[in-house]
């Protein structure tokens, strides 16, 4: 179970407003994207949710509880980054189990994890390889598997296909959906591509809602 509710948030970057006065309630279970042109804030909100950063001003909520003051270990929340720290040195294998070898995971727990997000994700061919041999779309896809071998309260994706090519993005895409109806967790998917989260929350309407940060009413619900 998790909601998450920002109230009246605000970030700043000495003179940049990051985030302006955002209030915002994504349910559980929710599939929930927003869209917004580059340097809009959305990368700066998916941190405050993971707790990398603080509001100025506001509360922000999990689950009807402030948590601006929980480190971001605490919150258990999986993230996916735009921009992709992972090892070239490690095999694909090794860079998915990591969460699960981290939290102490029983072993057969671990590769049993392992193997179903690789068949979802189809990696299962790559994960032999070390991250530095793979294309940039696998990297992702990589990454992707990642976050989605935990059992956290909540996904955040910031734009996590872009990097994919158009079939590897669909494909991606309909096991993004697929995943996080499984797995019965909210998602929050950020992008920069207004069609792609219109295409995307489309036919079956597993897109909740989405909006520009910056067209965000002040102190307003989406
Ligand atoms: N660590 C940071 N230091 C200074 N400015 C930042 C930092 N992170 C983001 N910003 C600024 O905050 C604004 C929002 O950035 P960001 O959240 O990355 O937007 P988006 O993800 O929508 O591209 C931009 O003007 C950006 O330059
Ligand atoms: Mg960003």
């Amino acid at each position: 179970m998790a909601e998450v509710a920002f109230r009246n948030v605000t970030k700043r970057y000495g003179a940049t407003l990051a985030v302006d006065d955002a209030s915002v309630t994504v349910a559980d279970n929710e599939f929930f994207c927003f869209f917004g042109p580059p340097l809009s804030g959305k990368s700066t909100i998916l941190r405050l949710i993971l707790g990398l950063e603080k509001p100025d001003s506001g509360e922000i909520l999990i689950d009807d509880r402030a948590v601006n003051e929980v480190s971001a270990a605490a919150r258990n929340i999986a993230m996916v980054f735009q921009n992709l720290a992972l090892f070239p040195h490690m095999t694909a294998a090794d860079t998915v189990r990591f969460p699960l070898v981290e939290r102490r995971e029983a072993p057969a727990k671990i590769e049993a994890r392992l193997r179903d997000v690789a068949e979802k994700l189809h990696i299962g061919h790559i994960l032999h390889k070390m991250l530095g041999q793979l294309s940039g779309g696998e990297r992702q896809r990589v990454a992707i598997a990642r976050a989605l071998v935990r059992d956290p309260a909540a996904y955040l994706m910031d734009d996590p296909i872009s990097a994919l090519d158009a079939r590897l993005r669909e494909e991606a895409r309909v096991a993004l959906k697929r995943i996080q109806r499984e797995a019965g967790r909210m998602l929050i998917y950020v992008t920069h591509d207004q069609e792609k989260a219109h295409v995307s929350g489309g036919p079956d309407g597993h897109f909740g809602r989405w909006r520009d940060p910056a067209d965000w009413p002040p102190g307003g619900n989406l």
